[in-house]
């Protein structure tokens, strides 16, 4: 369910992942309208759906319609999965988690002791706070258009970990970044962050969590100022729904194949 929702992959996605663990499944896209957001959560469920997946611009309403919410969805103030249960609907967050899978199982990187240097302050930073700090990195840099909004992120996770705040002016080139993760929405207008170059070593990682055919905006960007390695969300995306398949149907299905379909298309 988002708005909109046509360029949607989940199907796709959770089609394959039926197919390959025997699961009679169906799901669809469903377009809905913000105002018309949590009726067309009750009528989904009292219709006999069990499951929903929840896209941009729904993810904030999606944890008011929950009866119960995982830790992490608590967390991250957002919810991207909801569940039947026998007494109500469950509200979990699976984003964060996938993104750490894709960099840690995938991508092979070692996100404890890492510095990180987060670019974005909205829904899609917020959601991947909660889980990244859980893996102990060794400090956390936000940096965002608008610094209030950094700022304001910076002190609500400060208690999980080392987060400071600043805007892309501010931030000290004279730091190696193990990882620079994007999280603006700037991809989505084909273009990148006021951030400079010095800013992404040979060592680093660059990872957009925003993705499309081939490189973004940003790899494109990160590639050209001499970083190590770049990628793309795909891992992310594809990781984020194997966590919301396992919460809905118990079974967890293997994302290699999924991944190197949707990569190839
Ligand atoms: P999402 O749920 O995708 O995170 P959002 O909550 O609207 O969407 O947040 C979008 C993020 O991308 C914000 O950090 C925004 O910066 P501001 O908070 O300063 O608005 C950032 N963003 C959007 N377009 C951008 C651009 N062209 N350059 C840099 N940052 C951009």
């Amino acid at each position: 369910m988002g708005h909109p929702v046509a360029h949607s992959w989940s199907p796709f996605i959770h089609g394959m992942f039926a197919k390959q663990t025997d699961q009679n499944i169906s799901y669809g896209r469903l377009d809905v309208d913000p105002e018309e957001f949590s009726q067309a959560v009750d009528l989904f469920f009292t219709d006999g759906g069990k499951g929903l997946n929840i896209t941009i611009p729904h993810k904030q309403a999606a944890c008011l319609v929950a009866r119960y919410r995982t830790p992490r969805a608590e967390i991250a103030g957002a919810v991207n999965t909801l569940a039947l249960l026998d007494d109500g609907i469950l509200g979990d967050n699976t984003d964060g988690a996938g993104l750490v899978t894709d960099l840690t199982r995938n991508l092979g990187f070692t996100l404890t002791n890492a510095r990180i240097l987060l670019l974005g302050a909205g829904g899609a930073a917020r959601g991947v706070l909660g889980p990244l700090l859980a893996t102990a990195p060794e400090s956390i840099l936000i940096a965002n258009r608008g610094v209030e909004r950094a700022g304001a992120l910076a002190k609500e996770f400060g208690m999980l970990g080392s987060v400071h705040a600043c805007g892309f002016g501010d931030i000290d080139v004279g730091t190696p970044f193990d990882l620079v993760l994007n999280a603006t929405s700037a991809s989505l207008q084909d273009t990148v962050p006021p951030i400079p170059a010095a800013i992404v070593g040979a060592a680093a990682l660059a990872y957009d969590m925003a993705y499309g055919k081939g490189d973004t905006a940003f790899t494109r960007w990160a590639k050209m100022a001499g970083v190590g390695r770049a990628e793309t969300g795909w891992g992310m995306l594809v990781e984020q729904a194997a966590e919301s398949f396992t919460l809905w149907r118990g079974i967890k299905p293997d994302t290699k194949p999924v991944l190197d379909a949707v990569k190839s298309r």
